[in-house]
């Protein structure tokens, strides 16, 4: 066994973002990368894993097919609740391929090009409203969460009026600290919602992605409407959560460099705006948790044996700083070109909003920097709550005034 049974000499899993510069990955990460690229961790509930790190080896375990993203394979860190059949990004190959295809037409360039001025519309009511109450505002509250979560409840076709119920759901999930029957009781609850959506919706079909879902593959016999509301469920909580965090977190790294927030409130070249998203996305690479996967045969990742059965665990924000990679990855530079950061992961399972989430991103920064250009934090940044107990990482809150 290539773990060894002393577990008690093994680091703890996971560790939290720098605390000298928030905006940078563990320093025990960045060290681990340095180092020996893979790093035996032990799990809070006594199993152990490897942590990658290093770009190359990052992307050769994201797209090797002797690597299971099944989570049946690894109870150790299952949450779904007994009886809820498991999404489709926790299964491989062609069950995983089969739905990915089913859903992918509504996350294509052009399908997400054609709700732009629509995003747009929706950015820019938030923003109306926020402006109206009046400075100090919490921006994630009032505009960083809002955008995305009505974005995708109208795409999937969730009323938009059960936001508090499914973002406060889909917070338990992601939270590092949340006990497990905590985990599964929100699992259910949110699974059980869209079950009874799906329910309605079989009765009063819409024009949008669950209705399509049910007449298209649910009437062929393709999906159950157990797993469309499962899939949706992936989707409701996919689409908000990662989004919001990168709105809130982008604002602040922009707030506090000040020219580069400027090059962006003054360009309206489309171009430039890609660019500095791209960066914002490696700079910041949010999601900080929960890329496992796991070996189903021996084999070897940057020189390391891993055997059958080894958990992995791999770490976006240190994969992304590294300079291997990139030349100054610690630096936030909207210009340089980041082609190939792996924000939205790499492989079969590479993120399937990412089109979305850009498009969300290169109009929601602008039009906010743009509305207010007197823009600042409302408290010392010291003072501000960042998302370390979250997977997806972000700030809490973010107090601004204008
Ligand atoms: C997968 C990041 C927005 C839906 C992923 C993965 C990453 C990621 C890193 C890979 C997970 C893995 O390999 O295990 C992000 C970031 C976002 C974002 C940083 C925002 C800035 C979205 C949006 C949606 C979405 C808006 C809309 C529905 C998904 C889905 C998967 C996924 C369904 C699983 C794909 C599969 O397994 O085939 N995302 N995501 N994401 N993302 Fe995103």
């Amino acid at each position: 066994m290539s773990i060894p049974t002393d577990q008690t000499d093994l680091p703890v899993f996971p560790a939290a973002r720098s605390r000298r510069c928030p905006f940078d990955p563990s320093e025990q990460y960045t060290a681990w990368r340095q180092a020996d690229g893979l790093q035996q961790v032990r799990l809070h509930n006594g199993g152990t894993a490897w942590v990658v790190s290093r770009y190359e080896d990052v992307r050769a375990v994201l797209a090797d097919p002797r690597i299971s993203a099944d989570a049946r394979r690894f109870p150790a860190l299952r949450t779904n609740a007994e009886g809820v059949p498991a999404a489709f990004p926790r299964m491989d190959g062609a069950d995983h391929a089969a739905v990915r295809r089913m859903l992918a037409g509504d996350f294509t360039v052009k399908r997400v090009t054609a709700m732009r001025s629509h995003i747009e519309e929706l950015a820019n009511g938030f923003l109306d409203e926020m402006i109206g109450t009046g400075a100090p505002a919490d921006l994630v509250r009032a505009y960083a969460l809002p955008v995305p979560s009505l974005v995708i409840s109208l795409l999937l076709g969730v009323p938009y009026d059960d936001h508090a119920l499914f973002q406060s759901h889909s917070n338990t999930l992601i939270s590092v600290t949340a006990t497990a029957d905590k985990k599964a009781a929100a699992h259910k609850a949110l699974f059980g919602y869209l079950l009874d959506l799906v329910t309605h919706k079989e009765k009063n079909p819409g024009d949008d992605l669950i209705s399509r879902l049910l007449t298209d593959r649910v009437a062929t016999g393709e999906l159950s409407r157990e797993e469309t509301a499962m899939n949706s469920m992936i989707l409701l909580f996919a689409g908000h959560e990662t989004t919001a965090n990168m709105i809130g977190l982008s604002t602040l790294a922009l707030l506090e460099n000040p020219e580069q927030a400027a090059r962006i409130r003054d360009t309206d070249d489309e171009g430039v705006m890609a660019n500095a998203v791209e960066e914002l996305l490696c700079y910041l690479t949010i999601v900080q948790d929960k890329i496992h996967r796991v070996a189903t045969e021996d084999l070897t990742i940057g020189g390391h044996q891993v055997r059958a059965g080894d958990l992995l665990t791999v770490n976006l924000p240190a994969t992304n700083r590294d300079p291997a990679f990139l030349d100054h990855p610690d630096v936030l530079d909207i210009t340089r070109n980041t082609r190939g950061h792996l924000a939205f992961g790499h492989g079969p399972h590479q993120c399937l909003g990412q089109q979305l989430a850009r498009a969300e991103l290169q109009i929601a920064l602008p039009a906010l920097l743009r509305r207010l250009p007197g823009l600042r934090l409302a408290i010392p940044f010291e003072d501000i709550k960042f998302r370390h107990d979250m997977s997806a990482y972000g700030v809490h809150a973010l107090p601004v005034t204008w």
